[in-house]
């Protein structure tokens, strides 16, 4: 199936001169979100997978729903300040200052196996403080997954020791 005619480009959001990969249309079209996901899982293969992370907001579209069809568990990575329980943190550049992601301390058991999930990947900033974070508290990170890669932001050159795949490319 075609995604890229189901993703839109928004101009000018959320800053001008930025084209926002806006996915509610894929979202919102039963086959199009059907093929997406099994696609998804398909490039996670059948490796042993204990625990998905998806980072606030977009990465909860998808990761959940992988973690169920894996047999594994689903790990929310939240903005500062909106998890309720022990938290763990790391901060990554935006360009102008820096943001902070945090994860439940007890996420994450040491030696678990983990597949980190987002919508787009970037410049690479909130998918490798995603990664520090399974780190930190002992996980094994068997793949990056995205929906959406931006070649021309060359953020893999940030996840280069990882196995990161993603199903579109720009
Ligand atoms: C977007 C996108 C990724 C991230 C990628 O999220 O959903 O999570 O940016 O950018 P990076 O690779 O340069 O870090 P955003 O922070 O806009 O928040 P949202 O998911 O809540 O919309
Ligand atoms: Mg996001």
């Amino acid at each position: 199936m075609d995604f890229k005619k189901y993703i839109r480009d928004v101009e000018d959001f959320p800053k001008k001169g930025i084209v926002f990969k806006d996915i509610t249309p894929l979202l919102q079209n039963n086959l199009a979100i059907k093929a997406v996901s099994q696609e998804l899982l398909e490039s996670i293969g059948d490796q042993e997978v204990n625990k998905v992370v998806g980072m606030e907001s977009r990465g909860f579209f998808f990761a959940p729903w992988l973690a169920t069809r894996l047999n594994a568990g689903f790990v929310p990575v939240r903005k500062a300040g909106k998890l309720p329980f022990n938290k763990i943190s790391e901060s990554y550049a935006l360009e102008y200052g820096e943001d902070t992601l945090e994860m439940h301390a007890d996420g994450i058991l040491k030696g678990e196996k983990v597949v980190i999930h987002d919508d787009v990947l970037a410049t690479g900033g909130t998918a490798s403080a995603v990664c520090r974070l399974v780190e930190k508290l002992g996980g094994e990170i068997v793949q990056c997954n995205f929906l959406i890669e931006l070649d021309f932001l060359k953020g893999r050159e940030q996840l280069e020791e990882y196995n990161v795949r993603s199903l579109l490319h720009y």
